[in-house]
């Protein structure tokens, strides 16, 4: 008996498509959508080497209002997870409009379409940075939110004043933001991981790449922080861990627990490390040495971020599985393997 069936907008995507195998898992029916702006349609192959599930997924650019409608005017949905969103930090810098339509838009549409449907229980894909450089560490839910640091950190802490406005007007539509730190690492069964269709900026790829010799080297961006050993701090979150926390926070909603609206979680697992630190368990894991140099800061970058992931453990009862080992050695097999 399927406990419900599920929207999951940008379901191809790296945490989509990882969030998708862990519903099924848990019992969910799994419609995706997505129109492959940063993933690629195989994803679907590796999805159901691991579920045995041949998931849809509808080929649809959610920022389009009369596509989106008509995605809804197909299916029943019991909740959604909205994922889809241009996501490079640096890109959105550049390109500041299509991040403001492409994020915007693609939320609105979705939003719109669970309500004329008279669905509800939307899970809502937000971002640590929106905290932007925070007053106290760690972070908490409480903990003010300050300007964005980017267009991309600012379209996350839009949508979260859209859902707010919204749900204030509409109280029967429930939602929950999931306030994500760095994503990170692959599946276990190495069948599905990063596959972005654009070039890796984030660090645990850019180090399996070097790794694997797709890169010359990597550069450390930044040695003289006041850190433990001057590299900046990151609270690093395997995929896996993250994507069963959107299980969990659907599932709160639906069974009606939550007890403000939109609820608010931190998905970190409470723990800062290095960028020295991070390729130091490359190594270890992978038993090679990497070839890194340490140059200037990068523009935008905090000094340090870490969550107190206490609220989501307590209400949600979430317990992350996986440390830093276990996403370099998951990362690295799935690189190798690509
Ligand atoms: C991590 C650390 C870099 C690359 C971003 C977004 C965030 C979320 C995750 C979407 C930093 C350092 C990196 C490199 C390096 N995105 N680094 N050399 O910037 O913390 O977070 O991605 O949800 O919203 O802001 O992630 O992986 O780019 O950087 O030294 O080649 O690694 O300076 O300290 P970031 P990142």
């Amino acid at each position: 008996m399927s406990k419900g069936k599920i929207l999951v907008a940008g379901g191809t995507g790296y945490i989509g498509s990882h969030t998708v195998v862990d519903l099924i898992e848990n019992g969910f029916d799994v419609v995706s959508a997505d129109n492959y702006h940063n993933s690629k349609a195989g994803v679907l192959d590796g999805i159901e080497a691991i579920t045995g599930v041949r998931v849809v997924n509808h080929t649809v650019d959610l920022a389009d209002a009369e596509a989106t409608a008509k995605l809804f005017e197909k299916h029943q949905f019991d909740g959604a997870i909205h994922f889809a969103a241009y996501k490079a930090v640096g890109e959105s810098v550049d390109k500041p409009l299509e991040y403001f339509r492409n994020n915007l838009n693609s939320l609105l549409n979705v939003i719109d379409g669970l309500r004329r449907q008279g669905s509800s229980n939307l899970v809502f894909s937000s971002s640590c940075s929106v905290y932007g450089n925070a007053d106290e560490l760690p972070v908490r839910e409480s903990t003010p939110r300050k300007p964005a640091e980017s267009p991309y950190a600012r379209t996350k802490q839009m949508g979260e004043d859209i859902l707010y406005d919204f749900c204030a007007k509409h109280t029967d539509f429930q939602a929950v933001l999931l306030r994500y730190f760095n994503p990170a690492g692959a599946h276990p069964s190495g069948r599905i991981g990063e596959d972005a269709a654009n070039p890796a900026s984030n660090l645990v790829p850019v180090i399996t790449e070097v790794g694997a010799g797709k890169r010359e080297k990597l550069t450390v961006f930044g040695s003289d922080y006041d850190t433990r050993d001057g590299s900046a701090v990151r609270d690093y979150i395997h995929v896996s861990d993250l994507a069963h926390a959107h299980t969990l926070a659907l599932q709160f909603l639906m069974e009606g627990r939550s007890t403000e609206n939109p609820s608010l979680f931190n998905l970190g697992i409470g723990e800062g490390l290095t960028v020295l630190e991070v390729i130091h368990a490359f190594e270890r894991v992978s038993g090679k040495s990497l070839n890194y140099e340490v140059g200037p800061r990068r523009a935008g970058d905090v000094v340090a971020v870490y969550a107190d992931r206490t609220k989501a453990s307590q209400e949600l009862g979430w317990e992350p599985q996986y440390d830093v080992d276990d996403i370099m050695r998951t990362a690295w097999a799935w690189e190798e393997k690509r």
